[in-house]
């Protein structure tokens, strides 16, 4: 009795596992628990036996019958799981919201080299700021240390607007704006900001110069912060951007918002070094003008330059992005030509 009982419920787990339907489980139901049902057969067979028998064989009959009512019960709620998935996985789906006839955007390949660097400096805990793209003459020139009739000005000529405001040239006439917005970190701890933005210049145009353009600047201020520092972030974010080993190369150079200042340039990969219009037929490509933030910036901007020193690079972001896809003519980023913007996927 025990034997066949084991096989009756050995049997019923087998069935029961390849149910999918809820007929299909209410054939099984039938064929055990039915009027004619194995397991009603065997509570049948019950009087047969002697009343001792029966005691113990009654209640091993009842328990199984109480086990596959059970299981039956539960198996309900697989099914509708799995009429669920089917439903969800089925060939019979629609996304009405997904346009027809039409090709899904890309990013811009600014767009991507911006993130990437984004996500690179988060890691690190920089915040991001946005910038104005137009602004005072105050906030890009006087601000960071260039006055008026200060030469570095010609270098710069831009748009001006008739309410004396002007596009501005760089983003660094963020600067002011945020040491103004954060103050001076408190002891221990760092301002390390991240401020990318549209930029523009009065410019003759050709392979290498846009009068719109895209720069990304950073900013680290703390009362222990060295050159030390700046050439550690310099370093990881060309490794980290270029995804390989570029040859970089560090000369002094002027701005008037830093002090020391320097050009750290790095090998043009469009020519491999030999020279092309790109980099100018020098081989180089000045990619990260940088330096130790000049007093009288931080002064401006309500920081203490005895008490505090501070790192400021000035990213080409555009022309990073030349570097890394390869692009030989900055025209192309303006150019709203699709069919060459959408083939920079990461
Ligand atoms: N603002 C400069 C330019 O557009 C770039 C620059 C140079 C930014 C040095 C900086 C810096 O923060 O430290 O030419």
């Amino acid at each position: 009795m025990t034997e066949n009982l084991d096989n009756i419920k050995k049997q019923f787990y087998e069935e029961l596992n390849s149910v999918n339907s809820y007929a299909e489980l209410e054939r099984v139901r039938v064929a055990y628990l039915g009027k004619k049902g194995l397991v009603t057969e065997q509570l049948k067979n019950l009087r047969y036996l002697t009343p001792e028998e029966k005691k113990t064989a009654g209640m091993m009959v009842n328990s199984l019958k109480d086990e596959i009512e059970q299981a039956i019960i539960s198996y309900q709620g697989t099914l509708k799981e799995k009429e669920y998935r089917k439903e969800i996985e089925g060939a019979e789906r629609y996304d009405f919201t997904i346009p027809t006839n039409r090709e899904l955007g890309t990013l811009h390949p600014i767009t991507i080299v911006q993130r990437r660097i984004e996500e690179i400096f988060m890691t690190m805990g920089f915040i991001i700021e946005d910038g104005l793209e137009i602004q005072t003459e105050y906030n890009n020139f006087e601000a960071v240390n260039t006055p008026k009739d200060h030469p570095a000005r010609d270098m710069q000529d831009t748009y001006y607007l008739e309410n004396g405001q002007l596009l501005k040239t760089h983003t660094s006439a963020a600067q002011n704006t945020i040491m103004r917005k954060y103050g001076a970190p408190k002891k221990g701890e760092h301002l390390k900001v991240l401020f990318p933005g549209r930029c523009f210049r009065n410019e003759n145009v050709d392979a290498s110069h846009e009068n719109t353009f895209f720069q990304l600047e950073g900013m680290m201020i703390g009362d222990d912060i060295s050159i030390a520092n700046l050439i550690y972030f310099m370093k990881v974010l060309l490794t980290e951007v270029f995804e390989r080993d570029v040859k970089i190369r560090l000369r002094p150079g002027f701005f008037p918002f830093v002090e020391p200042g320097f050009e750290l340039d790095i090998n043009c990969a469009i020519c491999g070094g030999k020279g092309c219009p790109t980099c100018k037929n020098s081989g180089w490509l000045e990619l990260l003008p940088c330096g130790m933030i000049h007093p009288n910036v931080l002064r401006m901007g309500g920081i203490d330059p005895e008490k505090y020193t501070g790192f400021a690079f000035g990213l080409g972001l555009t022309r990073l992005a030349m570097m890394k896809y390869n692009i030989k003519d900055i025209r192309l980023f303006n150019s709203g030509n699709l069919k060459q913007l959408k083939q920079f996927t990461r």
